[in-house]
């Protein structure tokens, strides 16, 4: 399959993979023919690229890192967790002025975050997830999954786990960690539900009163998750210390982290598995499309991120993810730049999990974007030969 930009699509082409609505529901479902009315409702619902079927690349799939029974069920179960603390929400506002935050810490909604349906079915879909990812390779083969706008928070927090579990597995955490940092992971936005849509989802810089709001959230979601019952104590640390920094320049209070992989329990000090977050939250937020934003090229997000580790991120943890993140993830578009076969285009086909920068290309168009007869290259046997990602 083939990762399009939707300005590219033209009637007749197949879809490669569901586009899902913001309830599940299949908007357009996998081997549809495109109609120029199809294109122009995804325009609309700013979708910035889907899969597509091209015939040579069907066989490499974007996303196999853990089963779609697993990810859908996932995806259900946080969308219930959400619906049900909306509703508490909504009661909430009903009442008096007291803020938001006075509310959430007060002892009525505290007794109702803890019996929120949805909880313990998410804990058992985690442990499923760490299952599976236990036993795939060691290292991230495919591309993050594709969101739109209204179920962009299930998708990235799922991608978000799955990546933090992946680091946590590298590092050698058990497979108890691994489920409690990925239970942390899925719920770590959850005080976003306090936030006003058009502060989270506001383009460019925000002013420094929305971005005292913004703030809050990883405060509320602590104090949400610390009440529910099973959550244990380490999750909902993961959300309170999600968006603090090593350096001490981060929110909500500004702690400092250890730049190690020891797991210390000092209470002003960032947690590792709130470090494995960081890393995997900023990656999976740069990697994927935004209502405002397209995502940015694969290699870019990893050249800054790599300059944000020791400051921003905790430089262990950072060099953990590196060593498992391929510069050009499988599924992953691309032309070549310089030596032989110059300015044709391909699909990435396989990692080499030697060397992550230089993957085995399916060639599928030439320098006139002319199709060709598919040609595998091993880009580590070729000399002189440059890549670069690009969205067709
Ligand atoms: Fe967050």
């Amino acid at each position: 399959m083939i990762r399009m930009s939707v300005d590219s699509l033209q009637p007749g082409m197949i879809v490669g993979q569901a586009v899902k609505d913001e309830n599940e529901k299949v908007l357009l479902n996998r081997n549809v023919e495109l109609t120029d009315r199809y294109i122009q409702s995804l325009k609309n619902r700013s979708i910035f690229s889907i899969y597509i079927q091209d015939g040579n690349t069907d066989d490499i799939l974007p996303d196999e890192s853990i089963s779609g029974v697993v990810r859908e069920s996932t995806i259900r179960n946080m969308r219930k967790v959400f619906n049900s603390i909306n509703g508490i929400k909504k009661e909430i506002k009903d009442e008096s002025e007291k803020t938001m935050r006075e509310h959430i810490s007060s002892g009525r909604f505290q007794d109702t975050f803890k019996n929120t349906p949805g909880f313990e079915k998410l804990s058992g879909d985690m442990i499923r997830i760490v299952n599976e990812l236990v036993n795939i390779p060691t290292i991230m083969l495919g591309m993050n999954s594709l969101k739109t706008y209204n179920d962009y928070i299930y998708l990235h927090s799922t991608d978000v786990a799955i990546t933090s579990i992946m680091i946590g597995r590298k590092i050698g955490l058990s497979m108890k960690r691994l489920a409690e940092l990925g239970k942390g992971c899925l719920m770590m936005d959850i005080g976003n539900i306090f936030i006003p849509e058009s502060i989270i989802e506001k383009p460019g810089k925000l002013t420094s009163e929305e971005f005292k709001i913004i703030k809050e959230h990883p405060v509320v979601g602590y104090e949400i998750l610390k009440e529910v019952q099973g959550m244990g104590v380490l999750a909902p640390h993961v959300a309170f210390q999600h968006h603090e920094k090593q350096d001490g320049t981060g929110y909500p209070r500004g702690i400092s982290g250890n730049n190690s992989l020891l797991i210390n329990e000092e209470p002003k000090t960032i947690h590792l598995y709130a470090s494995i977050a960081a890393v995997a939250d900023v990656f999976d937020s740069l990697s994927s499309d935004k209502s405002y934003r397209k995502a940015f090229p694969p290699e870019k997000v990893i050249g800054l991120m790599r300059k944000l580790g020791g400051k921003h991120f905790n430089r262990e943890v950072l060099k953990v993810f590196l060593s498992i993140t391929p510069l050009y993830p499988e599924g992953c578009t691309i032309r070549i730049v310089r030596g032989k076969f110059k300015n044709f285009i391909g699909v990435v086909e396989k990692i080499n999990p030697e060397n992550l920068s230089k993957p085995v290309i399916r060639l599928i168009l030439n320098s006139e974007r002319k199709p060709i007869k598919p040609k595998s290259i091993d880009i580590g046997e070729e000399k002189n030969i440059r890549i670069e990602s690009i969205l067709l």
